[in-house]
């Protein structure tokens, strides 16, 4: 008990106000994030390519320098991105890339993992796995190599589509195979201890409703819900610089990211970051969360780290909310109008939907958008086959698709009727060229 008497009383009053939580000023303090040794690893990747879609690589590069400020080390960030937008003819700032009218830039310094073609679903999924035997190309062949003590933190963005992500090159990753794909990374807590995912893209929400299992150590948040667009955020004619001619950001990733930059991230838990950037994305989509949501009670710098400047920040306002406008891609009027024009007749055919039911009849929340996950893919590539690759606009109408599977109907019907209609519609079009 002597030695008590030998500390100093300012040292007792800081030693006593820890204990019971209150900061010098008399407010209670949350309790700070306790290093509890683990690795922090990340994924980002950018599943668009093209000028017009500059904002997606734009947040990937962003997040990359906020994980490393964090204190991530580049051997533990795996990105995917396209890599055409900083030396694109288009780009007015040639080398460098932005993600705010006047932000630096965020392009110098991110590690080109997988660029081009080799960011695709095959390589994104190895990449998660930790499983160099899959990957192709010719990317650095970094994996994220997590064990049972480690963080994963997951950052998507792109426009997506109805139970799809989509990528610059092959396939769509779709919901079903993300969510096998992280429950095999988990196998019963051997590949992590939690992992976080952001998705910013349309209608996020079909990626993970009925499907993210509770008991896999998955907190997931989206820009979107099952039946919404998400936004795009910093586009002409707002405030950004006026020669970008293209947005620079997406609004729910913008929030995330300043408000990751703005906190202390050992005191902000990512509940409190989904409720801010819910407020400042909630007047155009609903941002949503799935999954083990115990997990959102951890402080974001498990994931993130923090910025060492901002150790003395508890609150910091965001800033002005930016205009936003529907994260839509730019395929010309027509091509748009024939996909309309074909979808409401496979919906009036194959469902015996009036014209645009089938796109807004949506299942319940809480229910996964199809049952059975390879009648989708299947009838996805039966439509591609047809009549060519869905446009990114087009991908609205995997819900359409995704009824059709609902509706059990066989892939020889769909097959047909792709058939029928891709060919009375080339045919037309050749008829009226002539
Ligand atoms: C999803 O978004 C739509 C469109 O904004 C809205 O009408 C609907 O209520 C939302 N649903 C949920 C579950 O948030
Ligand atoms: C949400 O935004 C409003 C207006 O900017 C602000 O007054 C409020 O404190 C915010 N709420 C949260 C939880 O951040
Ligand atoms: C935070 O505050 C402490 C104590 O006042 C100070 O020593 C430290 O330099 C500050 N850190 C930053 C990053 O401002």
């Amino acid at each position: 008990m002597g030695r008590l008497h030998c500390f100093p009383l300012l040292q007792l009053l800081i030693m006593q106000s820890q204990m019971i939580g209150l900061s010098a000023s008399g407010f209670p303090v949350p309790p700070l994030e306790q290093d509890d040794g683990g690795t922090r690893w990340a994924v980002l990747i950018a599943g668009s390519n093209g000028y017009d879609n500059y904002r997606h690589q734009a947040n990937v590069c962003h997040a990359y320098q906020i994980l490393k400020t964090g204190g991530l080390k580049e051997e533990n960030i795996v990105v995917f991105m396209y890599d055409d937008i900083a030396g694109n003819p288009e780009n007015p700032r040639p080398g460098v890339i932005i993600n705010h009218p006047k932000g630096g830039d965020v392009y110098a310094g991110v590690p080109k993992d997988y660029t081009g073609d080799d960011v695709n679903v095959n390589n994104f999924v190895a990449a998660l796995l930790g499983d160099r035997s899959r990957l192709t190309g010719t990317g650095s062949g970094k994996v994220i190599l997590s064990g049972p003590n480690d963080h994963v933190f997951v950052y998507y963005a792109d426009h997506g589509g109805p139970g799809i992500l989509g990528m610059p090159n092959g396939e769509f990753l779709y919901a079903k195979q993300l969510v096998q794909t992280l429950e095999k990374k988990y196998s019963g807590g051997a590949g992590y201890k939690s992992l976080v995912i952001y998705v910013e893209s349309c209608e996020a929400g079909t990626i993970f409703d009925g499907l993210l299992p509770r008991d896999i150590a998955v907190y997931a948040t989206t820009a979107s819900n099952s039946t919404e667009f998400s936004y795009a955020a910093y586009c002409p004619d707002d405030d950004e610089p006026s020669e970008f001619h293209t947005c620079l950001g997406d609004l729910y990733s913008v929030a995330w990211m300043e408000d990751s930059e703005a906190h202390n991230m050992r005191v902000e838990s990512l509940k409190e970051q989904l409720e801010r950037v819910r407020n400042r994305t909630g007047t155009h989509s609903h941002v949503m969360e799935y999954g083990d949501l115990d997990i959102s009670a951890q402080k974001v710098h498990a994931f993130m780290g923090t910025n060492p400047a901002n150790d003395n920040i508890t609150v910091a306002d965001l800033r002005v909310q930016p205009s936003a406008e529907r994260e839509l891609p730019r395929d010309t009027m027509a091509r748009r109008a024939e996909e309309d024009r074909r979808f409401d007749l496979i919906s009036s055919f194959l469902l015996g939907s009036e014209k645009g039911h089938a796109l807004t009849a949506g299942r319940l929340a809480g229910q996964p958008l199809v049952d059975d996950w390879r009648c989708l893919e299947t009838m996805v590539s039966s439509y591609e086959d047809h009549c060519g690759p869905l446009s990114t606009y087009g991908r609205k109408y995997l819900r359409v698709l995704a009824s059709v599977c609902n509706a059990g109907i066989p892939e020889e019907v769909m097959a047909k009727a792709a058939s029928q209609l891709c060919w009375t519609v080339f045919s037309a079009q050749a008829r009226a060229n002539n």
